[in-house]
């Protein structure tokens, strides 16, 4: 996560915008910048300053050498393409235009190799060739909105971005697509931040831009457009000073919120993970693990609880699959019970967002006991867990406050998925072409995220169906077992409905025994290796009267037009990484079906976030 604040006003943007820095300081600190329309005895002209490293360094460069203006931008980077240096550091220039964004822009390299014959590309990052691609358009003759709208139609990704341009001062242009952005409405100026923390003491009337809006702001009006460039008219939000509102920003629940960041929050994590610049995963150096070595380890123990044990379940065919790693699985609470044989050369891995549940400590210190190497994913980097392991993964998904976990699980999958293919290269199980293709894969997830957040209308209205029933089932194969249960899981906690996750093939040997007319079956398959038989297993059940909904791929949708029910089309993904998108309609189905019983969806009843007894 990266954060962005924009000023078009009447008066000095500058210290405002490194107040706006500070506030969102905590979306990354690698390196820090601002970008203004300066204006002297010369004329006008586009400035900027940046340095590396936290805010305060942008400030004494400021002091050293100030510059203002009525017109700026600003930005807080968390590096995902090129290094955390000055070079790298937004706002970028490609001549008139200069550009601040946060997200990844995913057919960079391309649009890049476009332009690399007219153009100097001076940094490393997917965000310099945004600013190239306007001012080339504006060269060609474009205006600087159409200039700003072609090149939006050109990118591919999850981004939030803020344009200035030299010579256009009483315009500020601004998008988002997967990436959140709220306007500020001021008197006499107007204001943009990456959420309504960065906006706080500016204005406290907030727009939340929705799913591939962009708008001009000017210092006395704002227009706003959809993405068929169509004027719309968005609500405005009035948020109090306090912070803890303002996080919730419009949504009704923090669970909902926490849903909609997943575009977000996922590439926070593949940047930890994966080099998106040259497609592969960072090396244990660049991990700052560098004695993680899985070409030494003979075994892994994963160890977790609730909705991270869903997650380890999943990455179990994922270490055994691309890295040929056999793989313990066990829920955390029962592992020391259980009393496990494990070779010293077993790497214990545990995964927990708060790196605090008291089972999955416990079933850790039982691994270092036995004198094994321990690791853990956790989202909470200051810890127990963080402090007492060899290797502290961060999974960086930001704080999670609904109680029911949904961008840690989508982030831990991420997490785990790019180390099982990092674990498959170093044991020589992948290839160098295997491994471009596979964090390819894991790159257009953010995108195939925001297009299965697009279903929820339709989700809505499956939710109300599903809230008139006291039972369901979930069903699934191979990776999307796990899911399943994950689907369940989500189901029994915020909506009380008794809801059981099944393999597919497993059903018909006993369980199918409580199929009885008009029970709902949500069957996950995507068209993969798995995909007729696990339709084969939802007949059986369709015709003892469940009333099915598969949620599936169009290719998945046209091959099993024949079975009974409703559809969830998601957009085709990868193999490997369908888990993480079909993890969304799960997600959405559990939400709206609590809200339609109308319980208590960010804090359910008997359950806290963080259970640390055993
Ligand atoms: O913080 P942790 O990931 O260790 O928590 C594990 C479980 O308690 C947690 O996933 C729980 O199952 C959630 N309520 C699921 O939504």
């Amino acid at each position: 996560m990266c954060g962005i604040i924009g000023i078009i006003g009447d008066k000095p943007v500058t210290q405002r915008l490194l107040g706006g820095l500070k506030r969102l300081e905590y979306r990354g600190y690698d390196s820090a910048g601002i970008a203004v329309i300066e204006t002297d005895a010369t004329g006008a002209k586009l400035s900027r300053r940046r340095a590396e490293g936290k805010i305060h360094n942008l400030e004494e460069r400021l002091k050293q050498s100030p510059v203002d203006g009525i017109l700026g931008i600003a930005h807080t980077r968390w590096a995902t393409h090129g290094q955390a240096n000055e070079t790298n550091a937004h706002p970028h220039f490609a001549g008139r235009v200069a550009v601040v964004h946060n997200g990844i822009i995913e057919n960079f390299m391309a649009l890049r190799a476009e332009l690399q014959e007219k153009r100097e590309f001076v940094t490393q990052t997917d965000t310099e060739v945004v600013a190239h691609l306007i001012d080339d358009a504006m060269k060609s003759g474009l205006s600087a909105q159409e200039a700003f709208t072609k090149t939006l139609k050109r990118l591919e990704g999850a981004f939030a971005i803020c344009v200035i341009i030299d010579g256009i001062d009483e315009h500020l242009f601004v998008a988002r697509r997967g990436s959140p952005l709220a306007i500020g409405i001021g008197e006499g100026e107007n204001f943009v931040g990456s959420d309504a923390i960065a906006l706080n003491t500016l204005s406290n009337d907030i727009i939340y831009l929705e799913e591939g809006d962009w708008a001009v702001l000017k210092t006395d009006n704002i227009q706003i457009f959809n993405a068929d460039d169509k004027p719309v008219t968005r609500e405005t939000v009035r948020v109090s000073g306090s912070m803890a509102a303002a996080e919730k920003g419009n949504y009704r629940h923090f669970m909902l919120k926490e849903i909609n960041e997943q575009a977000e929050t996922v590439s926070h994590t593949l940047t930890h993970y994966v080099d998106a610049f040259h497609m592969r995963v960072k090396s244990p150096e660049q991990l700052q693990v560098p004695e993680l070595d899985f070409s030494a380890v003979q075994r892994l123990s994963l160890m977790a609880c609730g909705t991270a044990f869903y997650a380890a379940s999943v990455a179990k065919y994922w270490f055994e699959q691309l890295a040929k790693l056999p793989v313990d699985l066990d829920i955390a609470s029962e592992l020391r019970y259980r009393q496990p044989v494990l070779a010293k050369d077993t790497l214990a891995l545990a995964v927990s967002q708060s790196g605090e549940t008291a089972d999955t400590l416990a079933a850790l210190r039982h691994c270092q006991k036995l004198g094994l190497k321990t690791a853990a994913l956790i989202n909470v980097s200051t810890s127990t867990m963080a402090r007492i392991v060899d290797f502290s993964l961060p999974l960086n998904a930001g704080p999670e406050i609904g109680v029911a976990s949904t961008k840690a699980f989508t982030s831990q999958l991420t997490a785990l998925l790019a180390l099982a293919i990092s674990a498959g290269v170093q044991r020589g199980h992948i290839s160098p072409k295997a491994e471009h293709e596979l964090v390819t894969a894991l790159t257009q997830v953010p995108r195939q995220i925001t297009q299965a957040l697009a279903l929820e209308p339709q989700i809505e209205e499956l939710a109300l169906e599903l809230s008139k029933s006291r039972n369901a089932f979930y069903l699934g194969r191979g990776v999307h077992y796990p899911l399943a249960m994950e689907g369940a899981l989500k189901l029994k906690e915020i909506s009380y409905i008794q809801a059981e996750g099944y393999a597919a093939g497993e059903l018909k040997h006993g369980p199918i025994a409580l199929i009885e007319e008009g029970i709902p079956v949500i069957g996950i398959a995507p068209l993969d290796a798995l995909f007729d038989k696990t339709i084969s297993n939802l007949e059986e059940v369709a015709t003892r009267g469940a009333k099915i909904l598969l949620i599936t791929d169009a290719q998945g949708a046209k091959k099993a037009e024949n079975l009974k029910g409703e559809r969830l089309i998601c957009p085709p993904t990868h193999l490997h990484t369908a888990p993480i998108i079909y993890a969304i309609p799960i997600q959405l189905l559990a939400y709206h079906t609590a809200i339609h019983l109308g319980t208590d969806v960010d804090q359910p009843r008997n359950l806290a976030k963080s259970v640390t007894v055993e």
